[in-house]
């Protein structure tokens, strides 16, 4: 999630859960193709199984950056067909690319001949006035015909004038069925569902209908859900104390900070481990008052952890 997510994020929710498939935020692949592909790719081992999101229409730069991906190890790239920003509409990619399925294909096709790693599709349900059920399928029938085999939906369209991206991750209304009906009609595509999952009885009822369920704003807000979902289907992996979390964070933190990191630029993503506990408000309010502080250490998140509830 852009500007939300980034490599110490997955590292820590890598954490809370030891089997999801985590997926970077949206990188342009013009960035990934002219920029410095350290900063911008370089992860963590131990954040594997990991995809990368690539935003992008020229088959070209897109092959170069599934090149890139594949050096670097990530086990899946991913084409955004969902970002509705103004922004990645002016490059021509992103959700508005779901009224250009062939230019899609070809971008697939071109990244696809570079790698042995599964490219797969990020979508949205329709875009605009298209919100069909025929829509949708003629977008995935000529990107399944292309090869791919794995699209992630967003269970809602986009509509891509006149509502800013945080309004069309809410306005639009959820349409799971539409997801379900997708899968019922391409058993063969494996078909994740995404878009206000927030507890473990509505993941559970998905999972009767399509092959995955995907989390964003819940795996950031409330982290912890990560750890409930991993123990919840494998009940042999022990939930982990909040804690026991923070204290596994430590020697990551410190190495960060070796390697010139500063603490909030960590700590930001840990500020939601409590949400929903006693305590919860004074963790984000230490956290956030003394992290920024020049020369701040892992002591701000162990004074933290101290003024918790026992229980906590
Ligand atoms: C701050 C923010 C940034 C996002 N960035 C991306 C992105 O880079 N790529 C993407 O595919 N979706 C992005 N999304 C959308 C989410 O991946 C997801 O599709 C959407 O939030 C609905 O799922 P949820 O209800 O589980 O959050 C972003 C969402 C938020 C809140």
């Amino acid at each position: 999630m852009m500007d939300w997510t980034d490599r110490h994020c997955r590292y820590f929710m890598r954490l809370l859960n030891p089997s999801a498939f985590l997926y970077t935020e949206m990188i342009t692949a013009a960035a990934i193709h002219h920029g410095d592909a350290e900063r911008l790719l370089g992860y963590n081992d131990e954040e594997h199984p990991i995809a990368l999101q690539v935003g992008g229409s020229d088959p070209e730069q897109m092959a170069s950056a599934a090149r890139k991906a594949a050096d670097f190890g990530y086990d899946e790239i991913n084409i955004n067909v969902g970002c509705p920003s103004d922004r990645v509409q002016s490059g021509q990619f992103g959700a508005c690319l779901m009224a250009r399925p062939q230019a899609v294909a070809d971008c697939y096709k071109a990244m696809q001949a570079e790698t042995e790693i599964p490219v797969t599709v990020k979508t949205r349900i329709g875009i605009d006035d298209q919100d069909s059920d025929e829509f949708l399928q003629r977008f995935v029938d000529v990107i399944a015909a292309a090869g791919c085999r794995k699209l992630i939906v967003h269970a809602r369209i986009a509509i891509l004038e006149g509502l800013s991206p945080k309004q069309n991750r809410t306005i639009p209304p959820l349409n799971y069925d539409r997801v379900y009906r997708l899968k019922r009609e391409n058993p063969e595509l494996e078909i994740v569902i995404n878009g206000g999952l927030a507890d473990i009885r509505q993941v559970e009822a998905v999972l009767q209908h399509v092959d995955g369920a995907m989390i964003g704003r819940q795996a950031y807000q409330q982290p912890y859900f990560l750890a409930e979902l991993a123990h919840h289907f494998n009940p042999d992996w022990p939930l982990p104390e909040r804690r026991e979390i923070v204290h596994a964070m430590l020697p990551y933190i410190e190495s960060a900070l070796a390697d010139g990191e500063s603490l909030h630029r960590v700590t930001r993503h840990m500020l939601g481990l409590y949400a929903g506990q006693p305590g919860a408000k004074a963790w984000r309010r230490h956290i956030s008052e003394h992290a920024h502080r020049p020369g701040a250490g892992i002591e701000v998140l162990i004074n933290a952890l101290n003024a918790m509830p026992i229980a906590a």
